[in-house]
């Protein structure tokens, strides 16, 4: 069993990975910015027979929100296993880098970029307790850099270049921090749920929330410890 701490989890592919990680018998804590919401996630949950989840409040872009996080659960359960940075934004209407304020692109990188690393910068030392910690960022591959340079890239994502390179720079840190961790044996790696209908595309994607947990499941229960510093999605791996 397994101490999980997933970001955004009261909505979307968090509220699913959250609900599948649990029916596995880890104990799951949903991150959610607005508690209410989180606690209302729960009862969800609950409701179905799945009672080894709890609602803990985290805004990833607040320090003080994420530190509150840290020492709930240093005192509930002293450690942490894996931490899943599963909150994302996709940005105001226009997600153009060539013409999106330059507000709405920083906040954009706040949430998926900065928002991810505060949270694992105070997650570290619970994660450092764990004798298996790991480290699952979501990204997604409107970010491969090698997938924008292909021939056969999609000529969509061309709109969404404020979010895609705001998970560019996920990347990186995924990249870097593992290499940073690797002699500590903590695992970073990087996962994406794939075109998933949630509130953060209007619905429009193409897969059901259960299906775009399933990879993200995957990388949090994974055994093999050698394995850090990837990008995975469902049955295969990203190019960065
Ligand atoms: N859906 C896709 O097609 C797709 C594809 C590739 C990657 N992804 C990635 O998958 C992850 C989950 O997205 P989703 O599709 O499930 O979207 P979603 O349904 O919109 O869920 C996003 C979650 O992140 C939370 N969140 C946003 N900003 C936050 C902040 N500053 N602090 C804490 N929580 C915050 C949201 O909370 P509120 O409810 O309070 O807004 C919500 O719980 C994201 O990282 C996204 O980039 C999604």
């Amino acid at each position: 069993m397994k101490h999980i701490l997933i970001t955004g989890a009261n909505k979307g592919v968090g509220f699913e990975t959250a609900k599948q990680l649990a029916q596995l018998g880890n104990f799951v804590f949903l991150g959610s910015r607005d508690l209410s919401a989180g606690q209302r996630a729960v009862d969800q949950l609950k409701a179905i027979g799945i009672t080894n989840v709890e609602a803990i409040q985290i805004e990833v872009t607040d320090p003080d929100s994420i530190k509150e996080a840290k020492a709930t659960l240093d005192a509930k359960i002293g450690t942490l296993d894996v931490l899943i940075n599963n909150a994302g934004i996709s940005g105001d209407a226009h997600q153009q880098l060539s013409e999106s304020s330059m507000e709405s692109i920083r906040q954009v990188f706040e949430t998926n970029f900065f928002g991810v690393l505060q949270t694992t910068q105070v997650m570290l030392p619970l994660l450092r307790k764990s004798s298996a910690p790991s480290i699952v960022n979501v990204s997604s591959e409107i970010s491969s850099l090698s997938m924008n340079m292909s021939e056969n890239r999609n000529s969509n994502w061309k709109h969404y270049s404020t979010y895609g390179s705001s998970k560019t720079a996920l990347n990186g840190l995924t990249v870097m921090l593992a290499n940073e961790l690797r002699e500590e044996n903590i695992m970073v790696n990087n996962v994406t749920p794939g075109y998933t209908a949630t509130d953060l595309n209007q619905f429009k994607g193409l897969k059901t929330p259960e299906e775009g947990a399933k990879p993200i499941v995957a990388l949090a229960i994974l055994t093999d410890r050698t394995v850090t510093g990837k990008f995975f999605k469902d049955g295969g791996v990203v190019g960065w």
